[in-house]
């Protein structure tokens, strides 16, 4: 232990030290890059540039959160009509099959005008489709619903984030505790008192106009829209039947919107509707005129458009999505062209009743369930970006993981929108859920914190 008193030594020591200061001072070492590192919060840095692309370089050394996700609600089925909605009915043993751990990944930035906030997670399939309408469609192995006549079917993918307006609450706790679960209240998203911001990216109706779905939900209204105009308007002659007719189908033009960060895109008809036009024809002549002995279609393409029917093989019409993507000018033109196998049938069926069989055809392969126009107002004002092709829904191929971006600005006028005011050193708690073909049942977790790191 002398050692350590001994002058000699204790001089050499300072020496040593005061050289490696010198070095320090006079040969600075060059800031060594950032690494993106896992934080216990959600920490947005501020970024000098817009990071509004998922190839920002921001995002590739940027710190994450994994969250942790749970089971928050289950066994939710929807009421009559609605059918093969409930892809995460089995929570985290549903979600993306039970297969593995979504991986959900979050990152955050800011900059002087707007927050954005990246997501990231594993869903192995698309679920492209929102309660579509197809005539005598599958039967859902979760209910007795009888899936004769029109029924609406399928669910799409989503994410949801949820913030404190002002102070909520319910049994549970405040939000401040207990996060989310402040806005569940009495077995409905809705809180006892005070009021919760929903953002929910939807790949079915928000994702192809690049917003996410702005709601709120508050102790005296429930859960609502957001001020302003809808992005989604639901497709049936009777919007709140889910077993009435469809209201309007693609017109054959190209479905080009623009978005809000100004460029455009494609949106593939299969699953949006954009460009409509009225629904016409009778199915119920439709179905004769397709079964007609001698000209029908079934001969060909199935008794119930399932494909490869009695007198040859045909493709299949009967599939979600399928029959969506051809416009009726589209169908015309190509039954009756020679490449076609069964051109000579076409060319046999009544023109006055080629209306009734296409809407039958069109029937069988589903409508979207609903059709999308330009949000306004507070519904307007979360901008997204994803690595979702919309020009061409691909639901054959397996696909990996989603990435979104949430944008909004900091702050706004909007009552119904929580506000980010100087937000430096500020930290926000929120909710995060998940839906894999589901509206009802989600995963996720009910309470992480964002955290605003100082300029
Ligand atoms: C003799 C068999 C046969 C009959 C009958 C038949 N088709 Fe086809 N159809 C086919 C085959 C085979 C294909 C795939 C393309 C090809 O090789 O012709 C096809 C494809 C189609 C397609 C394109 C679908 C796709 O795969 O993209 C449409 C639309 C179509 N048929 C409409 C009709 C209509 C309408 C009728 C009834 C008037 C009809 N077909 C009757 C054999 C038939």
């Amino acid at each position: 232990m002398k050692i350590f008193f001994n002058p000699k030594i204790l001089a050499i020591l300072t020496i040593i030290l005061l050289f490696t200061a010198c070095e320090k001072a006079y040969f600075p070492q060059p800031p060594r890059p950032k690494v993106s590192i896992q934080t216990a919060d959600l920490e947005a840095s501020y970024a000098t540039t817009p990071p509004i692309t998922l190839a920002n370089a921001y995002w590739k050394t940027a710190d994450y959160i994994k969250v942790t996700v749970g089971d928050l609600n289950t066994k939710s089925l929807y009421p009559d009509g609605l059918l093969n909605m409930t892809g995460t009915y089995n929570g985290i043993n549903s979600f993306n099959n039970g297969k593995t751990d979504p991986n959900v990944i979050m990152k955050a930035a800011y900059d002087d005008k707007k927050v954005y906030l990246y997501i990231e997670w594993t869903d192995n399939d698309y679920s492209p489709n929102l309660e579509a309408s197809i005539l005598n469609g599958p039967s859902d192995p979760l209910k007795t619903d009888n899936p004769d006549g029109w029924t609406s079917q399928g669910n799409s993918d989503k994410v949801s984030l949820a913030f404190d307006i002002s102070g909520a609450t319910s049994a549970a706790g405040t939000f401040a505790e207990k996060g989310c679960a402040a806005s569940c209240h009495n077995g409905k998203m809705q809180p006892a008192s005070g009021s919760v911001d929903l953002w929910n990216w939807d790949l079915a109706v928000s994702e192809p106009l690049g917003y996410a779905k702005d709601m709120i939900t508050n102790a005296t209204t429930g859960l609502d829209y957001d001020a302003g105009t809808a992005m989604m308007v639901r497709n049936k002659v009777i919007p709140g039947d889910p077993r009435s007719a469809p209201m309007y189908e693609w017109d054959g033009s190209e479905q080009r919107c623009g978005r809000p960060f100004g460029d455009s895109s494609k949106l593939d008809p299969a699953y949006y509707l954009y460009k409509k036009t009225a629904f016409i024809g009778d199915i119920v002549n439709g179905d004769m005129v397709y079964h007609n002995e001698t000209y029908g279609c079934f001969h060909c393409h199935g008794e119930h458009g399932e494909g490869d029917g009695p007198t040859g093989e045909g493709t299949a019409f009967a599939n979600i999505g399928f029959a969506a993507k051809w416009s009726r000018a589209g169908i015309k033109d190509f039954s009756g062209k020679s490449e076609h196998t069964g051109f000579t049938y076409w060319a046999q069926v009544p023109t006055n009743v080629q209306d009734d069989m296409i809407a039958y055809m069109k029937a069988l392969g589903s409508i979207p369930g609903y059709y999308l126009v330009n949000p306004t107002g507070s519904q307007a004002n979360i901008w997204t970006v994803s690595n979702v092709t919309r020009g061409k829904i691909n639901t054959f191929n397996p696909h990996t993981v989603y990435k979104v971006l949430l944008v909004r600005d900091l702050t706004n006028a909007n009552s119904d929108d929580i506000q980010f005011a100087s937000p430096e050193g500020k930290s926000y708690p929120f909710g995060i859920a998940l839906m894999d073909n589901d509206g009802k049942n989600h995963i996720g977790s009910l309470k992480q914190t964002l955290t605003f790191k100082s300029k």
